[in-house]
């Protein structure tokens, strides 16, 4: 394909031409996907006129990865989306190969985009610049005539065919961006950039370089202040495995630390992985009207299969639910944005067991604080996934799943689990038609992965202890 083939209408008209023939078997009912085609970053997660906006990095012409595209949504309420035009296409010299993962800001009441454009030179060399977009409508884009902003030569020490995904902030009346990009020792860094006015952008800092055991490139990273604290999100390619974290080989972590706002850079006291899922990748934050900082992710991890892809479904990709986060006693808390919990309450004695065919997706809460072992299974017995808790420990296990992971990933690929040496108190679990998503003791500890599964069958039993448990389903009652 030549350079000029991919442009907004004819995206557009090859979504309305072709989204009715999308297999929706395995397509989320509560978690966000796009109307066709591939699906990965969330990107300009944010809050503009009372909505929440939701871009994200789109192939609309097949199931894989492929030139990128912008796709967009909006929501009132983080549960609702409705499909918007699409946003970005990859139709300049400065983005032709794609419009990378970025994020949004609003400056005098419109809606601006700063995105990557991954490029090739005529020499065949690879080259990733930064771009702006701007809209007062939220809905209609226009990329700067001064595009591209920013390119990786004018940044000392890092290789400019790796430089991407812009996160904006505002701080004391001036905007920064925090960058990814793999430095020329062969590591991670963050790169900080700044703006007066959003259309003119300086280098301003290495605002955090990585250690050499901290993965060989770090992406999307997120800078934000929670509860006061400094906060630095990014997803390191191959974070090496330490016990049951990290194990996905690309991981999402959380660093506080503190910015020294003279140096411009950012001292790492901690580190955290976000999710101990499966798939939970490239998040991005947002602070809303009310103050909230909220989190939404890809609920998948590259170099794995894509089921949807492998079975010609049309589609591949969706979104974790969006969660606020909250600092507790130093610790990050995640509450998903989900539909209201039943109160139709059932309790279950050890050797009980309570089964369901209600259609997926689905929300089962318990209270489980005196037992010390149950167990969920979803999907038919040729075709499961479990939840298990036991000796201190919650564990999800694909091994059952007739769709396996697979990929470029080494073992231990079948399952993830939490230690959670203060007990399990209360757990949500929301079981879409392909995916699962846990969340413990009020949002301490969070298991998110992908599970394709036909049968929606649901069993879950007491061995020790009682449990209290309510089961809904979430279409009956959007
Ligand atoms: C992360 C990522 C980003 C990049 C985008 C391309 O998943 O690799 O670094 O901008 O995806 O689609």
């Amino acid at each position: 394909m030549t350079e000029t083939t991919f442009t907004l209408s004819r995206a557009e008209a090859f979504i309305a031409e072709q989204t009715a023939g999308v297999d929706q078997s395995f397509k989320p009912g509560a978690h966000f996907s796009a109307p066709i085609g591939w699906l990965n970053d969330p990107n300009g997660f944010f809050f503009f006129r009372g909505e929440y906006h939701l871009f994200y990095q789109f192939y609309p012409y097949d199931s894989c990865w492929g030139p990128m595209h912008w796709g967009h949504a909006k929501s009132k309420d983080l549960i609702n989306w409705e499909h918007l035009p699409v946003a970005l296409a990859p139709d300049q010299s400065y983005d032709h190969n794609g419009c990378f993962s970025g994020s949004a800001i609003v400056k005098d009441d419109r809606l601006w985009l700063m995105y990557t454009g991954n490029i090739t030179l005529e020499d065949g060399t690879g080259r990733q610049v930064q771009n702006m977009a701007v809209s007062d409508d939220g809905v209609t884009f226009t990329k700067l005539a001064s595009n591209p902003v920013m390119i990786g030569e004018d940044v000392p020490d890092i290789n400019p065919a790796d430089f991407r995904d812009p996160k904006l902030f505002e701080k004391d009346g001036r905007y920064y961006s925090v960058l990814a990009a793999k430095h020329v020792d062969e590591v991670g860094c963050i790169v900080l950039l700044g703006s007066d006015d959003l259309e003119n952008w300086s280098f301003e800092s290495i605002f955090l370089k990585g250690e050499k055991d901290q993965g060989v490139m770090w992406e999307c990273p997120d800078y934000f202040k929670l509860a006061g604290q400094d906060c630095l999100v990014i997803s390191p390619m191959q974070f090496p495995v330490v016990g049951d974290d990290y194990q996905n080989l690309n991981s999402n972590i959380i660093c506080y630390g503190l910015v020294d706002w003279e140096s411009k850079t950012f001292a790492v006291e901690r580190i955290e992985e976000i999710d101990h899922g499966h798939d939970f990748y490239a998040a991005q934050s947002l602070k809303d009207n009310q103050g909230r900082r909220i989190m939404i992710a890809w609920m998948q991890n590259w170099g794995r299969k894509f089921p949807t892809h492998d079975l010609r479904h049309g589609w591949a990709g969706l979104m974790t639910v969006p969660r606020q986060l909250q600092l507790v006693d130093g610790k990050l808390v995640q509450v998903p944005f989900l539909t209201e919990g039943s109160s139709d309450w059932t309790s279950l004695q050890a050797g009980e067991h309570l089964e369901s065919s209600k259609p997926w997706p689905i929300r089962l809460d318990l209270k489980t604080g005196l037992s010390q072992h149950w167990r969920l299974e979803a999907g038919s017995v040729a075709d499961q996934l479990v939840l298990v808790w036991q000796d201190g420990q919650l564990t999800l296990d694909r091994t059952g799943l007739e769709h396996q992971l697979g990929g470029e990933e080494k073992e231990p690929l079948l399952t993830r689990s939490i230690r959670l040496t203060e007990g399990l108190i209360d757990v949500t679990v929301l079981i879409d038609r392909s995916s699962i998503e846990v969340f413990v003791n009020g949002g301490q500890a969070s298991l998110s992965s992908t599970a394709y599964i036909a049968e929606h069958l649901l069993s879950f039993s007491v061995a020790e202890g009682q449990v209290e448990v309510a089961l809904q389903n979430l279409n009956e009652i959007r």
